[in-house]
């Protein structure tokens, strides 16, 4: 899901060098990254820089994580840890820079060592600036920055909220990673592994607020919120059960969003990460139509794709072709002969490509229901495509399946998403082998399933925090799955990896 707007990309070209300003570098493999670290600190350094990462204490131990952010404000370190979050910085600052105005008057809560902050009242020199935090030792060194930047519109004050209050009243308050850390707690479960529904209990909310820390920030922020003041919150709540726990809190505190919250997606060093949304709130009093809350799983376009070739593609293929081709294009290809690409929707639900050579390849692409649109972009591309492009597409494709050997437990189909539960619920004359469900030891209520459909076999498995997965295999190498089924009993931690 893209926010790629206008207004921001100013702020993209002009955060880039601030970034590198504070030392901090972009980097897109893990080897690189780490070969830096060791260059840039000496090996004591180094040492004291991973116990720290480490042993972190997790749950709400409010002086643990003080002395963490306070032992981690240091000159030389700052560059090596934020540079992991290089686009993160980039990804939110851009956003957030862009959102600023109209406010005259703007709190960031916890704000770290003030990278965020000091960027956006360098942006917004007319604006007044507020970083908040209580590590003392971050503040120090946001201060010293702003200092040493000239950037006269900001000033940080260390404080713990609660139980300190904010001075003063805001138009603007920002909170990124911040507000709702707790990333032990994973939030209010679905009503039963059938479903992403969850109870409304108002109990159990106030008591997850409570527990998570959420319940007294909130309320501190909001008595510093001016009646048509805004909010803008990042924070870590991509799973839904906390999503729907932070967006429940943010409701029943009069606050709803004032445009479509929007999830991002950046690199971290080599990691693809989904994170947020981004929340931009005010009370029903800012005077503009609300937007819906919406509790559903995030569903993100093309990130279900499966692709597979060999004998997984050529068995599911048979199984594919029993139902209607709704697009078949023919080409010859000069070395590898001629070809045929066909495209489907199998149940009605899954859209799929299968793309044979004459010469034996098999490739079979299948999106989760969210991916229509890229399988009928896929059809205009490869209908008016040439023999070069159109040998690229395959390598693009399928290229390193091609090369590697076969695997013969490759499945036909795999799901790991939420969209897996549609597809399983629409699977064909569905006939269950063998079933379970149990309370694992982390409480959640977790489902695993074995059985048929048609010329195939399924393992499907569900729990009440939205995990799903569903493999699909050939009836000829069901074995497969049966041994998978077996496993699963054995590991009650989660469905296999
Ligand atoms: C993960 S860092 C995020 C820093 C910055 N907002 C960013 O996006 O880079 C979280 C910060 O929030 C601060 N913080 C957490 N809870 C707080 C509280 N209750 N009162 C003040 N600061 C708090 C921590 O000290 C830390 O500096």
């Amino acid at each position: 899901m893209g926010y790629k707007r206008e207004e921001t990309s100013e702020y993209h070209a002009e955060l880039y060098p601030y970034l590198r300003s504070w030392g901090l570098r972009e980097f897109h493999d893990e080897a690189s990254y780490y070969d830096w670290q060791r260059e840039t600190l000496s090996k004591e350094e180094l040492r004291d820089f991973q116990q720290l990462i480490e042993h972190r204490c997790g749950g709400e131990d409010v002086q643990g994580d003080i002395d963490f952010y306070d032992r981690l404000a240091r000159r030389d370190l700052i560059p090596v840890l934020y540079s992991q979050r290089f686009q993160y910085y980039l990804t939110i600052g851009t956003f957030v820079c862009g959102r600023i105005a109209p406010a005259n008057k703007v709190l960031d809560f916890g704000c770290g060592v003030g990278i965020l902050t000091l960027f956006f009242a360098q942006q917004h020199p007319g604006v007044e600036f507020v970083g908040f935090d209580r590590s003392s030792r971050s503040i120090e060194m946001a201060c010293l920055e702003a200092e040493k930047r000239r950037i006269r519109n900001v000033r940080f004050e260390i404080s713990q909220l609660p139980p300190q209050q904010i001075s003063g009243t805001y138009d603007l308050i920002l909170s990124t990673h911040a507000l709702f850390q707790a990333e032990w707690e994973p939030g209010i479960p679905s009503q039963t592994w059938k479903t992403f529904q969850r109870p409304c209990d108002p109990y159990r909310q106030e008591q997850l607020e409570i527990l998570t820390g959420l319940q007294g920030r909130l309320n501190a922020l909001l008595q510093a919120l001016r009646p048509m003041g805004r909010m803008i919150l990042f924070e870590k709540t991509w799973n839904l059960g906390r999503r729907i726990l932070f967006q429940r809190a943010l409701d029943t505190r009069g606050l709803f969003p004032v445009s479509s919250p929007v999830f991002c997606r950046y690199r971290s060093v080599d990691e693809e990460m989904i994170d947020g949304p981004l929340y931009e709130v005010a009370r029903l009093s800012y005077g503009v139509e609300p937007f819906e809350w919406n509790e559903e799983p995030y569903r993100g376009s093309g990130e279900t794709l499966y692709r597979c070739t060999g004998i997984a593609a050529e068995r599911m293929g048979q199984v594919l072709l029993r139902d209607t081709v709704r697009a078949s294009i023919t080409g010859v290809h000069s070395q590898s002969g001629s070809w045929v690409f066909r495209f489907g929707l199998w149940n009605e639900i899954v859209p799929w490509g299968l793309c044979e050579y004459s010469s034996g390849l098999t490739g079979l692409v299948i999106g989760g229901g969210e991916d229509q649109d890229l399988i009928d972009q896929l059809v205009e591309t490869v209908r008016h495509i040439t023999e070069s492009d159109f040998q690229e597409l395959v390598h693009d494709f399928w290229g390193s399946m091609i090369q590697a050997p076969e695997d013969p437990s490759m499945p036909c189909y795999e799901n790991h998403h939420p969209s897996a539960q549609i597809i399983y619920e629409s699977l064909p004359s569905k006939c269950i082998q063998q079933e379970t469900t149990f309370k694992d030891d982390m409480g959640r209520e977790m489902h695993i399933e074995l059985g048929t459909t048609t010329h195939l076999t399924y393992l499907y498995c569900a729990n009440t925090f939205d995990q799903r997965q569903l493999v699909l295999i050939d009836d000829g190498r069901a074995q497969v799955l049966y041994e998978y089924y077996r496993e699963s009993l054995q590991r009650p931690h989660g469905p296999p990896a």
